[in-house]
């Protein structure tokens, strides 16, 4: 939205593409956007049009399609504009330009919506609808929303209704998880968002600076109206004397000079315009309208917090670009030096060993007494769990459980008020892990975040937690998170044992190798022995590790190259996957020189006895190996907890090439999406 500063119809054209181009990690099988249409001569503001373009494929098709359109014109001027759009990771319906977003109430486009999460019960919602006469054309369970706004809209009391009330009354009859954004005919230049359970950022842009550090809320249990505010201490004053009354509006900052608002499921879409940003709760109702934003809710629940703080993103827009390089995913894994330097940095003092994570530390003794470490995540985020799962249990001497998020909620898994649960998630939004951090809440468990985005949901609902300071990760494929989280995990361990007398040697090991951890980051791109294991790799390589790092590997593997690859730990070998070594088995296995050696060894006799092919992944100059691999990648030796970490490295970057020397977009990969807000 922009006031006072008159923007082209090209330009709003271009700041949405833009936006949605930073988010398409999260979602890229189709995109839409609406914006208003051509200006109309009747004064009637019911006339407004709304024009919508959607398109299957990427943005940069919707780009190309807005172009086409002969009815707008791209060099209109306006003064207040507000837009949406929207790309999709297909849930309900395949990807097709009908099942894209924007959604509409009806063919005038009298309300037009943008969804992000699932609404469980949109089929009740349209067998309800469909008999009140209105009429579906998608397959989504999205299109509900407009449907319902319209017939709430249609069965008004009064003409005097607001847009906001409007969508308070939708949400009522929601279940599921949602961020939705609210364009119509009948307010135009009115922006109204609101969320439960999937995330919204709200950036605010004004050629002043911004004099107040947060926005009360106004409970809608009165009449609603707050705006966003010059002064703090006013705002203070009237709140405690009147958290309903409207007639004295304070100033805002839309008063009188230019300010845009900016609704987006993450900041990345939004950095580049500004770095002022409010966090919406769930059932948050934001409103812009006049130039000014206000947030309304219904009744106050007990303990929360009244105003939403307008906090200073540290993100930069150079983290969020390619830079030289040809993928984000190729770009993440050579920042990892950097990246796990900055895991570190300011909280291990190789000095005097000590390692204290700032958000934690008021916790220590109670994480200390607790009956069990519960860690619980997905994908990528699970397998920095599993990788750490040993050391953490050696290091806190406790019991530690390895879960699955989605898993953990299916069996209803019994947790209790003395357990301590880690919710690990690079995005904080991931669906399934927020679910399971609830679920853990209510049971009156600790809760833990390990994230890498500071205002995530998990990040904002955990009692405290470790930022992994990764810096964004835009590739679908994790790679930096992972081994930032592995970090970041392995300094919890160390900073559980400080005080164990027995343990002191190890630590002492494990904090001077991760002192010279960066320096051992192997440095080269390992394209050639890419090229090499394409050649040998079937459809169905099997990979056989000591580690718990070839989880990860194949993974990558799967998740870029389509190829299907199955990680096998050592021991499980000979207990059914040695049935399908022969000859024609390429067999990727990492053999370090650790307390698997010499099962590891056993392994590859048991495949090399059956004439399968082994690419091996060892510790440099083990001649020992060398001499039974096809193929062997050497790699600088480190302590046995913190090898994974290299270890992974060359993994990544050959999954890398293998995707690329197959044709396939890197980070893009078909049917993923990088962060899965929907359960
Ligand atoms: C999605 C992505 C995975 C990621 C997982 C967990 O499924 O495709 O790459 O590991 O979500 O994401 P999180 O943000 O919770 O770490």
């Amino acid at each position: 939205l922009n006031y006072q500063v008159p923007r082209t119809r090209k330009e709003i054209f271009e700041t949405l593409v833009k936006g949605l181009q930073r988010l398409e990690y999260r979602g890229y099988d189709s995109a839409g956007i609406a914006v208003d249409g051509p200006s109309k001569t009747t004064s009637d503001r019911n006339n407004n049009s709304i024009c919508l373009i959607k398109k299957t494929g990427k943005v940069k098709a919707l780009d190309e399609e807005l172009y086409k359109k002969d009815s707008l014109n791209l060099d209109e001027e306006l003064c207040t504009h507000f837009g949406i759009a929207h790309t999709r990771w297909a849930t309900h319906g395949e990807p097709s330009a009908l099942n894209s977003h924007p959604h509409r109430s009806d063919k005038d486009n009298e309300f037009v919506v943008i969804h992000n999460g699932i609404i469980t019960n949109y089929k009740e919602l349209k067998k309800y609808l469909i008999n009140k006469g209105y009429e579906f054309e998608s397959e989504t369970d999205t299109e509900v929303i407009p449907k319902l706004i319209k017939y709430v809209y249609d069965n008004r009391e009064n003409d005097s209704i607001t847009f906001s009330k409007l969508v308070e009354r939708v949400i009522k009859q929601l279940e599921g998880a949602f961020a939705l954004v609210f364009k119509s005919r009948h307010f135009p230049g009115e922006a109204v968002a609101t969320r439960r359970g999937s995330p919204m950022v709200i950036g605010v842009r004004s050629e002043h600076e911004l004099l107040t550090e947060h926005i009360p809320v106004q409970y809608n249990s009165g009449e609603l109206y707050s705006s966003f505010t010059q002064h703090k201490e006013e705002v203070h004053e009237k709140n405690s004397r009147n958290r309903a009354d409207s007639s004295s509006a304070i100033n805002s900052v839309g008063d009188g000079r230019a300010v845009e608002f900016y609704f987006a499921s993450d900041a990345s879409a939004i950095i580049e315009h500004t770095n002022k940003v409010l966090y919406m709760e769930d059932d948050d109702i934001a409103v812009v309208t006049g130039g000014k934003l206000s947030i309304h809710r219904m009744n106050r629940q007990a303990g929360e917090d009244p105003v939403r703080a307008i906090m200073t993103l540290q993100m930069e827009l150079k983290q969020i670009m390619k830079g030289n390089f040809d993928a984000f995913m190729q770009k993440e894994i050579f920042e990892q030096p950097e990246s796990v330097v900055n895991t570190m940095r300011g909280r291990i003092c190789f000095d005097t060993k000590k390692v204290v994570l700032g958000g934690l530390k008021d916790h220590l003794k109670e994480i200390k007494r607790c009956r069990r470490l519960i860690m619980i995540g997905c994908g990528t985020s699970f397998h920095a769990a599993v990788a750490t799962r040993q050391i953490l249990e050696e290091l806190t001497e406790l019991p530690v459980m390895v879960e699955l998020a989605s898993d953990f909620l299916d069996r209803i898994t019994p947790v209790f008020r003395d357990d301590v649960c880690f919710f690990i998630s690079q995005s904080g939004e991931t669906a399934d892990t927020l679910m399971a951090l609830r679920y853990c809440k209510e049971r009156g468990a600790l809760t833990v975040g390990v994230t890498n985005t500071v205002g995530s949901s998990i990040c904002r609902e955990t009692d405290c937690g470790v930022h992994i300071n990764a810096g964004p990760e835009i590739g679908v494929a994790s790679t930096k998170a992972y081994t930032s989280q592995f970090v970041s995990l392995i300094m919890f361990g160390l900073m559980m044992s400080e005080d164990r007398l027995s343990l002191q040697k190890r630590r002492e090991e494990i904090i001077n190798s991760l002192k010279m951890l960066p320096g051992q980051y192997p440095n080269k791109s390992y394209k050639k022995a890419s090229k090499k294991l394409l050649t040998q790799l079937s459809y169905h390589a099997r990979n056989v590790g000591s580690s718990f790092t070839i989880l990860i590997l194949m993974q990558k593997i799967k998740e870029i190259t389509y190829m299907h690859s199955e990680g096998i730990l050592a021991g499980e070998l000979k207990h059914g996957p040695l049935a399908l070594v022969d000859k024609h088995m390429p067999v990727i296995m990492i053999i370090m020189r650790d307390a698997c050696y010499t099962k590891c060894q056993n392994a590859l006799q048991q495949v090399t006895a059956r004439s399968g092919r082994p690419i091996i992944i060892c510790c440099q100059d083990d001649t020992e190996l060398t001499k039974n691999a096809y193929q062997t990648i050497e790699l600088p030796q480190t302590v046995d907890c913190l090898q994974g970490i290299l270890s992974v490295i060359p993994l990544q970057l050959m999954s890398f090439h293998l995707a690329v020397l197959r044709g396939y977009d890197v980070d893009f990969p078909r049917n993923l999406a990088k962060s899965v807000t929907v359960e």
